[in-house]
């Protein structure tokens, strides 16, 4: 029987529109068989587990053109770990303007902090209507979709 493949996808959320793109994106790899998913706030975030992955996948509001303060310093611990870790993903919501802006300052951040990290496909960025949401009608299930084709790649 082929292995399972880990994926830990953590993600800061004030509202809880990005925990919802989270969750969705969750839904979507476990449509793949052979996933296996675990999901965290990145304030209760078990490092030494997300250590023992094989991908993981990071989210973040917005926030005056950038990810959060939580996500940056995530991705700064992340490089000083001893990762199993090869391939990780993105995403990111906004409400206007600022579409991928938060999803590439991730990618650059962990290109530089996490150079042995590979993306696995280009950031997901999900539109908000308000500050406090709620999700862009549309959106959600470009989520489910980013989810499945993550899942997908990572099993070939
Ligand atoms: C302090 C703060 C600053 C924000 N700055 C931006 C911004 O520069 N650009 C933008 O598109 N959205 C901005 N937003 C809106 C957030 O992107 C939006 O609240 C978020 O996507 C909602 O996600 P959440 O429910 O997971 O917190 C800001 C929100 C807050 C609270």
């Amino acid at each position: 029987m082929n292995e399972m493949v880990k994926v830990f996808v953590v993600y800061d959320t004030k509202y809880g529109n990005t925990k919802l793109v989270a969750e969705t994106i969750v839904e979507g790899m476990r449509e793949v068989e052979g996933i296996e998913t675990a999901i965290s706030d990145v304030e209760e975030v078990d490092l030494e587990r997300v250590a023992d992955y094989d991908a993981i996948l990071i989210g973040s509001p917005n926030h005056w053109g950038g990810p959060v303060r939580g996500i940056k310093k995530l991705i700064d611990k992340l490089g000083k770990l001893d990762l199993k870790a090869k391939w990780i993903a993105v995403f990111d919501t906004y409400i206007k303007g600022d579409f991928e802006k938060a999803v590439k300052k991730m990618e650059k951040r962990i290109n530089e902090k996490v150079p042995r990290l590979k993306l696995i496909i280009p950031g997901l960025s999900i539109k908000v209507g308000d500050m406090k949401g709620p999700i862009v009608d549309g959106e959600l299930p470009k989520c489910r979709e980013f989810g499945k084709k993550i899942a997908n790649k990572l099993k070939t």
